[in-house]
């Protein structure tokens, strides 16, 4: 298990290293990430959108829908947990079938489905240390994915 610890002063650095990640990320691969609300994982999405070519100006939290596509050079998936009203709906969504397909899915809230994750995966936890700063701590929980999170560079 390998981490990287970031601090984010701005909305902007956030989406670069989220950008960054996605750049560097191997197919296909999955992004936990969890924060309370507002802690910025919807602005990590949109740095992911931006990494794997989608438009990230399309990259909200679905009101409606559990699980957002985005279209790019590489596709991402987008979860958002905190709508689900049971976990199961997780499940019958067919969430499970879309971690094994190319690109990239991130999980919003996924502390909520945890147990449905794959340990394939990385993690990311934001934490809100004021108003303007955060910490973003990333961990590879796979082989697979410790070369990306050791390559990913300062902001
Ligand atoms: N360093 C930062 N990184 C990300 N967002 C920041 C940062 N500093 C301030 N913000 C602000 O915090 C808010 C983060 O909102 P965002 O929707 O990304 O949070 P969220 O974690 O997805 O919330 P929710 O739990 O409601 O889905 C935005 O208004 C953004 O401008
Ligand atoms: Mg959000």
């Amino acid at each position: 298990m390998v981490e990287a610890v970031f601090i984010s002063r701005n909305e902007e650095e956030t989406r670069r290293l989220a950008c960054q990640l996605a750049r560097l990320l191997p197919d296909p691969a999955v992004v936990a990430l969890v924060g309370t609300l507002g802690a910025g994982k919807t602005r990590f999405v949109q740095g992911l959108a931006e990494g794997c070519g989608c438009d990230p100006s399309g990259v909200t939290s679905p009101t409606f829908v559990l699980i957002q596509e985005y279209v790019g050079s590489r596709p991402l998936y987008h979860f958002d947990a905190y709508r689900l009203k049971h976990v199961m709906e997780f499940i019958d969504l067919g969430a499970e079938e879309y971690f094994t397909r190319p690109g990239i899915c991130a999980i919003e809230w996924a502390d909520r489905v945890h147990e449905y994750l794959p340990d394939a995966r990385v993690d990311v936890a934001i934490e809100l240390m004021s108003a303007d700063r955060r910490t973003i701590r990333i961990v590879a929980r796979h082989p697979r994915f410790v070369e990306c999170v050791e390559s990913l560079h300062a902001l």
